[in-house]
């Protein structure tokens, strides 16, 4: 992929149409995704990112189209992580003595990822470093999402280069904000949003308030993975405001797994306790173990309350369920009320160690759940409905 973004900027990077896993086999990429590398050029050249190891080769054949590689003057390392770093040493190995910017930490991940004693100049917040008629400011940007992570502002254009932050893991030939399915982009945003940065929304938040305390105008971001946003930038700068916030929509989740379907009927009766008590709130059903987990997180980042339910086995619960509160506790949600529901044969600890995890994963306990021995009958049924009711009511009266 090479194509001119204006007079100064061209986006040199690969579309990854066959990508349906990302940071192994973590989190799911249904609409590919792509690796944006930018050359900048004025009297001096810069180029920002790379693009992931597998497409080394082929980046550097694109770039010599472009360039010859002894024109550019610097490198630019925006973050260190494979996808962006991986081909750094194809690259470096013609142009070995290239000074490459990045922070401290960077030079951490970089020489730890590949053993190399390049040429590294450290910069941090405020540093530029000068092209030309224009130039490049450099804002840390710790956590967003690695320690060495951070950003690059060219002046002149008003050009945000983001890296991950911003990014959307989407496969385009048209690489614009405003050329494609805008349900599709802003699905694949807040996906992006809540597998990754959740965790860290303190510190996007203080970083988005410390750019705009910068008074810079932002014409264009152009992050490192999907559609550059060129039509009305800030949308998702705004967008991020919003998610950063302990997000929520008028959503309650039930995710549950099961074993002959005694806690499947559970779940079914509880959300129709919920519908009956608030016709207004989403109420949505995953079988964890039969859904994508990096759909269903993003769905528990749109809910007010999440419902996780098991039966006991082993003394403990199915290890679908006892996998998404370990991704849960792991991303530190903000504001979400959770219980725990689901039937057992002989012990019935499942739903003391579901709490348990809920507890420390910081969600706000609505009650101690709700659990039947055997599989549940009409009775049952009806305390589940009530159960499901009280839910609805407590988490509407928040
Ligand atoms: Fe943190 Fe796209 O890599």
């Amino acid at each position: 992929m090479v194509f001119r973004i204006n007079e100064a900027i061209s986006c040199i990077g690969k579309v990854d149409w066959e990508l349906r896993t990302f940071h192994g086999q973590e989190l799911s990429t249904h609409r590919g995704s792509s690796y944006n590398s930018y050359l900048v050029r004025d009297n001096k050249t810069a180029l920002i990112d790379t693009v992931w190891g597998p497409f080394s080769g082929e980046f550097v054949e694109n770039l010599k189209k472009e360039i010859s590689l002894d024109e550019i003057d610097y490198v630019i390392a925006n973050h260190g992580e494979s996808d962006h770093s991986g081909a750094l040493p194809e690259l470096m190995r013609h142009i070995p003595d290239v000074p490459i910017y990045c922070t401290s930490r960077a030079i951490d991940s970089l020489t730890g990822l590949y053993h190399e004693d390049w040429n590294f100049q450290v910069v941090k917040t405020g540093d530029t470093l000068s092209i030309g008629s224009k130039e490049l400011t450099f804002i840390e940007a710790p956590m967003l999402h690695w320690p060495d992570s951070m950003m690059s502002y060219l002046t002149g254009d008003n050009v945000l280069f983001s890296n991950d932050a911003f990014g959307q893991h989407i496969a385009s030939e048209l690489m614009y904000n405003d050329l494609v399915d805008q349900a599709e982009l802003f699905q694949e945003a807040i996906k992006y949003y809540a597998n990754i940065l959740t965790p860290f929304s303190k510190l996007v938040d203080k970083k988005i308030k410390e750019i705009i305390a910068l008074n810079i105008p932002v014409d264009m971001i152009c992050p490192s993975h999907g559609v550059i946003w060129r039509n009305d930038p800030l949308q998702i700068v705004k967008q991020y405001i919003q998610w950063a916030r302990a997000y929520s929509e008028n959503q309650i989740t039930i995710a549950y797994d099961t074993m002959w379907n005694g806690t499947r009927r559970m779940a079914e009766a509880i959300a129709e306790g919920i519908t009956a008590a608030d016709p207004e709130v989403t109420v949505k059903l995953f079988n964890i173990a039969r859904s994508d987990k990096s759909d269903l997180i993003t769905e528990i980042f749109k809910s007010k309350a999440v419902l996780i339910g098991s039966p006991t086995v082993n003394k403990g619960i199915l290890s679908a369920a006892a996998a998404i509160l370990e991704e849960m506790r792991g991303l530190k949600f903000q504001n979400k009320k959770a219980a725990a529901f689901g039937c057992y044969g002989w012990s019935g600890e499942g739903i003391k160690v579901i709490s348990q995890r809920l507890k420390e994963g910081g969600f706000q306990l609505l009650n101690d759940g709700i659990t039947k021995k055997w599989n549940p009958n009409i009775e049952a049924i009806d305390n589940c409905i009530r159960f499901g009711k009280d839910v609805a009511l407590n988490v509407r009266s928040a």
